[in-house]
């Protein structure tokens, strides 16, 4: 009889293209998948009866930041007690490689630690610490623009000149080399938001050969949001790459019920170009402190502050307040800080979420003190609240989103899918039970109902909570492949 490492038997499969699940047996043996069949007649190791459970290809978290905390906290609990297997860092254009500071660590660099912890001056470097690491996710990476500017700039609050350019596209060409996935941006950000989009497209020439992607966090999600997009698609068409919209959303009391424009913008450039977007699952976002987007209409809560650390968790209405201020005035005495914005329609999101063209994201802050729940709740959410309780798409449609969508689009190679011969990143979870428990007050509370995740074959969390196996790897890209 032949063997294998561990059978997993009678759970319905969900194999992340999408289609109806089936009830069969999966048999892993060292990293890979060996066989799928019902009623597979093998020798195991472990056998995991899993009759009412769901298994699905272990889900990648297309957008995060958790580039730095892989390395210093590689069990990676807020992610993989959601089922996550596989961790997309490198977004908003900030990035942990290639690095090289020359003094301050620039806004948003800040949300992926302190400056002493980057220390990877070229992306081989990163990659090489990943695979020393071995955290418990596997890691893939984007170049973030802003990092490359920041290597290469006096100062950020300017456009580079053609010199600047040669220099960091000669980052970004090694980086593809070593196997990043593409470049990022993050355009609203006031240390990129003096970039001109021929900045960008100059410097996303070396995508084009490699086949990376682009992925943007938009020179605006409020009034400015069709503008942006529509500059994010000429980049993409420029170079012939395909263009991820990063959390999507429609962003300020003023932009609500605009999401059916936003994905018809969407949608009609897809006749044209590879474009798809990603979203996080809460009406609230989060960053560091923008005065822009101080507005007395929307709740924001602020969740660390520098000078004033005794304010966290407070809202900027209250701290306003009781200093006798005006918020605008209050979140300028609390820079550099960090906040939650309960900016946009709840609404709005559900429809970006159930979009075809939306993939699941956490956009996770792993070094908040007082984290948006996104971080440790996003994927249970989407499969609890949205798929069983309000049916915003099939079980199926949900796994997808988060597997098969993502691995895809992104170029992971043999992931995304449970398929004969593929990497055995698989979450084995309880369609009736699976529910985020991370909420605003209280954010850092692992999901319910995820049974079993395997990464490369190895079983890295049980109900019981972690185990001491962390199998993940660095994925170096692959090829990329969109539907239009
Ligand atoms: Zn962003
Ligand atoms: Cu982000």
């Amino acid at each position: 009889m032949l063997t294998c490492d561990t059978l997993i038997r009678g759970a319905a499969v969900y194999d992340g293209s999408g289609g109806q699940p089936e009830v069969l047996d999966v048999a892993l043996r060292g990293h890979r998948i060996v066989a799928i069949g019902s009623a597979l007649n093998l020798r195991a190791r472990n056998v995991i009866e899993a009759e009412g459970l769901a298994l699905a290809p272990g889900f990648i978290d297309t957008h995060t930041h958790d580039d730095l905390i892989v390395l210093q906290a590689p069990e990676m609990t807020p992610k993989i007690s959601q089922g996550v297997t596989t961790v997309i860092v490198g977004n908003c254009g900030i990035s942990a490689a290639p690095v090289t500071l020359r003094g301050e660590l620039p806004d948003p660099m800040n949300l992926l630690g302190t400056a002493d912890a980057f220390h990877y001056p070229s992306f081989s470097d990163y990659a090489a610490a990943i695979r020393a690491t071995e955290p418990a996710v596997n890691v893939a990476a984007l170049v973030g623009h802003t990092a490359l500017r920041s290597n290469h700039m006096d100062r950020l609050d300017r456009a580079a000149g053609p010199a600047e350019i040669e220099a960091m596209k000669a980052q970004l060409r090694e980086a593809l080399d070593a196997g990043a996935l593409g470049l990022s941006t993050g355009l609203a950000y006031l240390s990129a938001y003096t970039a001109t989009t021929e900045e960008v497209l100059e410097l996303a020439e070396p995508l084009t050969a490699a086949g990376a992607v682009y992925a943007t966090h938009m020179r605006s999600e409020a009034a400015a949001i069709l503008d942006a997009m529509q500059e994010a698609f000429a980049i993409g068409r420029g170079r012939r790459v395909a263009v991820i919209v990063s959390h999507l959303k429609c962003a300020g009391v003023d932009n609500w019920g605009r999401s059916d424009e936003v994905l018809e913008a969407l949608h009609s450039a897809s006749a044209l170009q590879a474009v798809g977007c990603d979203c996080y699952p809460y009406a609230a976002s989060s960053s560091t402190l923008d005065l822009r987007q101080v507005d007395e209409r929307v709740r924001i809560v602020v969740t660390w502050s520098t000078p004033h650390p005794e304010v966290t968790g407070q809202a900027l209405a209250e701290i306003a307040a009781a200093w006798n201020v005006p918020q605008l005035e209050a979140a300028r005495r609390l820079m550099p800080a960090g906040a939650i914005y309960h900016s946009m329609s709840e609404d709005d999101m559900r429809r970006i979420l159930r979009d075809p063209a939306t993939m699941i994201g956490s956009d996770g802050l792993p070094c908040d003190p007082l984290p948006h729940p996104r971080l440790w709740g996003t994927f249970p959410r989407v499969l609890g609240r949205y798929c069983r309780e309000q049916q915003l798409f099939s079980l199926s449609e949900a796994v997808h989103k988060m597997t098969g969508l993502p691995a895809q689009r992104l170029g992971l190679l043999d992931r995304g899918l449970v398929r004969e011969g593929f990497y055995a990143d698989l979450t084995l979870f309880d369609p009736e039970a699976i529910t985020d428990t991370a909420t605003f007050a209280d954010p850092q509370r692992p999901a319910k109902g995820i049974r079993g995740v395997w990464v490369n074959g190895a079983l890295g969390y049980t109900a019981q909570g972690s185990t001491a196996q962390r199998a993940g790897r660095f994925l170096p890209r692959g090829k990329t492949t969109w539907m239009q």
